[in-house]
């Protein structure tokens, strides 16, 4: 890792991209923000407008935009959101053709320019991408991740608090598996203030939360219109950049390469993940039942499938 802080580029300069390069700048996480994108003036008018307001905010990250890969050389962590957002009525699966393409050639560049980087995929669909990713940069797996658990998890969190009236930071709950209708909430871990959550809501609005929480994106997209979320994706890729650059070791739900934790390997899944300079620095297996063990089996195969359809156009 480079000295200081560290180069963080983020690709796309759509919501979810301006949005983390923003958090990444105001949060001081890295010296140096690159935001890139293949529409020109596009990254240069965000990247320049987040500047302007680091004297009001008090941060000091050099942020800059890009059209040119050359810029992006050396980074330490690149946060990939580059793709198309889903549309109402879509699955984030109706989106792997096209984002395939846009991964491979953005992944292309991220390798050439900054071969020792940790790569994190943003875009959809996100088991998918983080697995192309990692198949076209042929980066050691524990430097490609992808973003998806956190985001899951907060947005569980948040649902969970607001029927209780908690503090969402109070609340604790993790989902593994897929981004997708495959997610796999675990109510068994879920506590709020330290209290079990199964002693505070009954089952069906437990189901209700686990529901509208797989539903999260789509609820959102549909209410947009046009384009997803973006503010509550960017917080979550930032806190990944954060454990990252900061080597910190934090535990977070990530698509991670597994290597045989909860039965499955070889495939990117939704897993707690210590995060740190390396990439993901191991999977941290949680006592889960049988039934959540079978359940994230069945994530797993789903996504391994796709892989193999990814694969047979390569
Ligand atoms: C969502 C998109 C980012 O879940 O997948 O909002």
């Amino acid at each position: 890792m480079a000295s200081g802080k560290g180069k963080v580029t983020v690709v796309g300069a759509g919501n979810v991209g301006a949005n983390t390069a923003r958090r990444i700048a105001e949060k001081d996480l890295a010296d140096r923000v690159v935001l890139t994108d293949i529409v020109e003036g596009l990254p240069q008018g965000i990247a320049l407008d987040i500047g302007q307001s680091a004297a009001v905010e008090g941060f000091s990250a050099r942020i800059e935009g890009t059209n040119d890969y050359a810029d992006t050389a050396g980074s330490d962590v690149v946060v990939i959101t580059a793709g198309l957002p889903r549309q109402p009525g879509m699955s984030r699966m109706d989106l792997l053709d096209k984002n395939s393409e846009i991964m491979t050639t953005v992944t292309e560049q991220i390798t050439e320019h900054s071969p020792e980087s940790i790569i994190i995929v943003v875009s959809n669909p996100l088991d998918e991408m983080t697995y192309l990713a990692s198949a076209v940069s042929g980066f050691p797996k524990e430097r490609v991740m992808g973003m998806a658990g956190v985001l899951d998890s907060s947005r569980l969190r948040y649902f969970i608090a607001e029927v209780l009236e908690a503090e969402p930071a109070s609340v604790d709950a993790i989902t593994l598996g897929s981004h997708g209708d495959q997610m796999v909430a675990l109510p068994g871990n879920a506590t709020v203030d330290g209290r079990p959550l199964r002693e505070l809501v009954d089952e069906s609005t437990l189901a209700e939360l686990f529901q509208r929480t797989r539903d999260g994106g789509a609820e959102i997209v549909g209410l947009l219109k046009k384009g997803s979320a973006f503010y509550a994706p960017s917080s979550s890729a930032a806190a990944m950049v954060k454990a990252v650059l900061g080597d910190t070791k934090e535990v977070l739900p990530a698509c991670a390469w597994t290597t045989g934790q909860y039965g499955v390997s070889d495939v990117y899944l939704g897993v707690p993940a210590s995060l740190g300079a390396n990439g993901v620095a191991g999977i941290v297996e949680l006592d889960i039942t049988e039934e959540e063990k079978a359940q994230l089996g069945e994530a797993a195969e789903a996504i391994r499938s796709k892989c193999r359809e990814l694969d047979a156009r390569r």
